[in-house]
């Protein structure tokens, strides 16, 4: 393969196919990382069309289950040996959950498929991110973190085994996670070829159509808030300047606005101890080393 070669998860709705559709028309090949095939062809046609690109190929996987994000790395491998860019947009964050999920393998499902498997997905792609002359990763984290100031990861209870289960509070330790799996990520690859850098997402349009159980009042207020959020266009722009520019190929351990400005993050998020008590939870749980 010729072409430099982008894997973003998520990519069958949103950001994630905004940005892929973007990416594609840079002349990266794409791998749309999605969890459901129907909707993962039918995006797949769709950013076929729209960016008049047929240098696209899907792959399935279910960022929640650590053996899928196995398989998912396997395919990669039965076909590829480099990666130049890998994005880690897939995240959940269902508004009609009340109570706390686990996964088929034990682990609080927000948890899960927001932090842990990217951190995974990463870890088994790194060869093939080391293979590009200059690789680059990128997390997706969220604005709204700004309104959860004193929201730390929980070291002791991450998963609501012993307190109350919130979805936004399980929602944002798995953003604050990952910013700070971020800075971790771009020390440890400092002397390499590979930059690593997260977006904070503001508020961006949501199809709400897919939650079909939302109460009216909900429905109501989420057409009011997409009048003033972004499009997901508008927001696959950071995303497509991260993943392609040129400027920034040596930018790496920052935190981007949707305005490609390098903003702050959470004072607690920066320091050096906590990192280390996050990334040890984290690899906590990735200890199966076989692919
Ligand atoms: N929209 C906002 O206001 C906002 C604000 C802050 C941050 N963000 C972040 O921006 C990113 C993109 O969000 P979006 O607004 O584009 O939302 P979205 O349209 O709901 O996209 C989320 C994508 O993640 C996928 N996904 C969820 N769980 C998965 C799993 N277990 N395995 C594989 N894929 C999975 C979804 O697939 P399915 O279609 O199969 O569900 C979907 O393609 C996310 O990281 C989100 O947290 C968004």
């Amino acid at each position: 393969m010729d072409k430099k070669i982008c894997m973003i998860t998520g990519a069958n709705s949103g950001i994630g196919k905004a940005a892929a559709t973007q990416i594609a028309q840079q002349g990266y090949h794409m791998i749309l990382a999605c969890r459901n095939p129907e909707r993962g062809k039918t995006a797949l046609r769709e950013i076929e069309e729209n960016s008049h690109s047929t240098s696209l190929e899907l792959m399935i996987v279910d960022m929640s289950r650590q053996s899928s994000i196995r398989g998912l790395s396997k395919n990669f491998f039965n076909k590829y040996d480099r990666l130049d860019t890998l994005i880690h947009n897939a995240a959940i964050f269902d508004i009609t959950q009340k109570d706390v999920v686990y996964t088929s393998e034990g682990i609080e499902t927000v948890w899960a498929t927001n932090h842990l498997g990217p951190a995974l997905l990463t870890k088994l792609l790194l060869d093939a991110i080391k293979s590009s002359e200059q690789g680059r990763i990128i997390t997706i984290a969220s604005k709204g973190l700004k309104a959860k100031p004193f929201l730390k990861v929980d070291l002791e209870d991450p998963e609501f085994r012993k307190k109350k289960f919130s979805l936004v509070d399980a929602y944002y330790q798995s953003k604050r996670a990952q910013v700070m799996y971020t800075y971790w990520l771009a020390e440890e690859l400092k002397d390499t070829n590979i930059t690593v850098n997260c977006i904070q997402v503001p508020a961006v349009q949501v199809d709400i159509s897919k939650y079909l159980n939302l109460p009216s009042i909900m429905r109501f207020l989420y057409s009011l808030k997409s009048k003033f959020a972004l499009s997901p266009e508008e927001m696959a722009g950071t995303y497509t300047y991260l993943a392609t520019s040129d400027e920034i190929r040596s930018v790496t351990g920052k935190y981007f606005d949707e305005k490609r400005r390098i903003v702050k993050s959470n004072k607690y998020t920066y320091q050096t101890e906590n990192i280390e008590k996050v990334m040890n939870l984290t690899m906590s749980y990735l200890k199966q080393d076989s692919g």
